[in-house]
């Protein structure tokens, strides 16, 4: 049995894997020899790696790919994707191909709004404490003045706090609602730093609000944070073209339009597809977000609230037939930032943004939201023309052939075999065993 142990932070690195070696797992030099080929050859860069987190033994690759042809509002890019799943990033790169051809893909900025809150609990009058929350509004703002001065020289800073009554839901739960505006910026450490200073300013205000009894004056705050719900941090990107121009996987525009259609709506009213549909989507989304070194949890956790805003999980996708045109979008929420955070730090986020030509924040939630666009297209063209594991077994293929151990030369063989032959396990194992034994 292992027994836990104090201060691992403390140990050096070899302390920590040697401690994790010994203890977890079963061959020791394996294990070592498996963190060390995997660290960086240049110290300097490893060390930057190693201070990202706590406790690093080693770096975790992913790879890091790019979708090229991709044309937004008149302009070609090559969107950088850091994603483990096979056949992701080839159906971004074959989606952006088809619209390439069909106008490409027009986006718009609905919204910047970025939120958070002030929780707290106030046992007493309502009124009263409204009438103390006009008076000190002024005052929460200038107590954060040090905080948001760079913020507001640029043109950005806190845009509304209101005073929201909870208290029906729980007993004496308000908050300060608060609203930003943070640029280019995502602004967590920003908004995080604002809300904490509004609660010591709401605390100690309260002490020596004289409207209040000694019981109102004791209001107190629970906690302060960000919500990576963020409804009005709005991007939408559209694509659409004429039926005509639709034929896909042997289908008829018509037929295939009206498929499509059909199955957006089928995602639209039922949760089960829904929540594979929109999984599809965050496929490109969140891919796009690692690789610009933003925080893809944030933003997986502020789409799913969205998709389920209606009181119903729903697609985050939509498509119509009018008249003779087929027109297919997606409304999506994102908080991203292009600097600050890892944009400045991590070697490959740099380059990642350097190939989307350095964008500001609105630009590059117009790229992510393009790429989840882009996703889901491919992935319902596939579900209703040839099915998903057409494609997906022959990108799986040579992950399967890497696990069987085949050579480089057999690997060649047997992805030109496998071009007409369907792709299961056992197909691939057979195929290998028989070139093997020839
Ligand atoms: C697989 O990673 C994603 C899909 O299941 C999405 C979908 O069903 O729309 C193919």
């Amino acid at each position: 049995m292992n027994t836990p142990l104090e201060g691992f932070s403390k140990l050096s690195k070899a302390d920590k894997i040697d401690w994790i070696a010994k203890h977890y797992t079963k061959d020791v030099e394996a294990t070592k020899s498996i963190l060390e080929k995997y660290w960086n050859t240049d110290p300097k860069v490893q060390k930057l790696h190693d201070e990202f987190i706590e406790n690093t033994i080693s770096n975790y690759y992913l790879p890091f790919a790019v979708a090229p042809n991709f044309l937004i509002n008149g302009k070609l890019y090559a969107i950088p994707m850091t994603i483990e799943e096979s056949s992701v990033v080839a159906a971004a790169s074959k989606a952006a191909k088809f619209w390439l051809t069909r106008g490409g893909f027009k986006t718009e900025i609905l919204g910047t709004e970025k939120v958070g809150q002030v929780h707290f609990i106030y046992k007493g009058d309502t009124e009263k404490l409204q009438s103390f929350f006009e008076e000190i509004e002024p005052e929460l703002r200038k107590s954060v003045s040090d905080i948001t001065l760079n913020m507001e020289k640029r043109g950005g800073g806190i845009t509304k706090i209101q005073l929201r009554d909870l208290s029906d839901q729980m007993e004496g739960y308000y908050q300060l609602h608060c609203t930003f505006e943070t640029l280019d910026a995502m602004g967590a450490n920003f908004i995080n730093s604002c809300l904490e200073q509004f609660a010591k300013t709401l605390e100690a205000k309260a002490q020596s609000f004289d409207g209040f009894s000694d019981e109102e004056k004791n209001l107190e705050v629970v906690m302060s944070i960000l919500s990576n719900y963020v409804p009005n941090c709005l991007v939408r990107a559209e694509v659409s073209c004429a039926i005509s121009e639709l034929n896909a996987g042997g289908m008829s525009g018509e037929e295939f339009a009206q498929k499509f259609v059909q199955a957006i709506a089928i995602a639209k009213i039922e949760p089960y597809r829904a929540v594979t549909h929109n999984k599809g989507i965050m496929n490109g989304i969140d891919a796009v977000v690692l690789a610009t070194g933003n925080d893809f949890r944030a933003v997986e956790a502020g789409v799913h609230a969205y998709a389920a805003k209606d009181g119903t999980y729903s697609s985050l996708t939509h498509a119509t037939i009018d008249g003779d045109t087929f027109k297919f979008w997606i409304e999506i929420p994102l908080a991203l930032g292009t600097v600050g955070g890892l944009t400045s730090l991590h070697p490959l986020v740099k380059l990642a943004l350097e190939i989307l030509q350095n964008p500001s924040a609105k630009k590059l939630m117009e790229i992510v939201a393009v790429a989840g666009l882009a996703q889901n297209f491919a992935a319902v063209r596939s579900l209703v023309t040839t099915g998903i594991q057409n494609g997906h077994m022959k990108m799986h293929l040579l992950n399967m052939l890497n696990q069987l151990g085949a050579t480089e030369a057999e690997k060649m063989q047997l992805v030109e075999h496998f071009k007409h032959h369907v792709v299961t396990n056992a197909s691939v194992k057979e195929a290998l065993e028989k070139i093997q034994s020839q």
